[in-house]
């Protein structure tokens, strides 16, 4: 299977578990999108969801399949949020943002009843690092917070958009991709960036994916 067909595979699998009348979280990246494309078949052939997306590119896909979006200010709780994943470690510990997207994920992550989490095999990993953590940060503290990063043990690399500017995430923050290395206590590292003044989120999800699905060569395996 190509990456490609594993991510369709998981993304099948998991709008399985979309029930009628669901308020439903619809996450970024490739493997979101072929969930909410497969989703948008659903809701054309009667399937009646909302959906709470977690960026704009989403949003704007969601309406163009005729999928119903709301705000935050129109749903409370979210029944289910489906969502990719960067990195994925046998604890079901996450590193998200590479789409730029991981704060609105997870805050719907976090209002979510259940959070399904899909992805290609190669996003399994023993330990989480290899794949740079996202950290999101003010503008006005993005020069400040670099050698606070640094001083955390990482390398960090202020991302940088097509145009050759920083890169601006839809709530008009930028983001250092950060090289950790092999991330040996996530929950530490959590807990020191999101109490450092300035980051206004990390690509850290801990304690979020209620389930994982993997595309694989052998079919979708199931991480509960
Ligand atoms: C966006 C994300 C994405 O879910 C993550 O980057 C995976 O994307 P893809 O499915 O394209 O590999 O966290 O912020």
């Amino acid at each position: 299977m190509t990456e490609d067909e594993q991510k369709q595979a998981a993304a099948e699998k998991a709008v399985e578990y979309i029930e009628d009348g669901m308020v439903v979280g619809l996450g970024t990246g490739s493997c979101a999108a072929k969930m909410v494309d497969l989703l948008g078949k659903k809701v054309a052939h009667g399937l009646y969801v909302t959906g709470v997306p977690t960026s704009e590119a989403t949003a704007a896909q969601a309406r163009a399949l005729g999928i119903p979006v709301v705000g935050l200010d129109e749903v409370g709780v979210i029944d289910l949020t489906i969502d990719g994943t960067d990195e994925v470690d046998p604890e079901g510990r996450l590193i998200k943002g590479g789409g730029g997207a991981h704060l609105r994920e997870k805050i719907v992550a976090s209002l979510s009843d259940k959070m399904i989490v899909i992805a290609e095999a190669k996003k399994k990993v023993a330990r989480l690092g290899a794949f740079k953590l996202p950290v999101e940060v003010i503008r006005f503290a993005a020069p400040a917070l670099k050698p606070k990063l640094e001083a955390l043990g990482s390398t960090p690399i202020l991302r940088q958009g097509k145009d050759g500017n920083p890169f601006v995430t839809d709530e008009g923050n930028y983001i250092y991709d950060c090289d950790f290395g092999v991330i040996d206590d996530p929950e530490g590292l959590a807990l020191e960036l999101s109490t450092m003044p300035g980051v206004v989120e990390h690509g850290l999800f801990i304690g979020y994916a209620d389930l994982v699905l993997i595309g694989t060569d052998s079919g979708v395996e199931v991480i509960e």
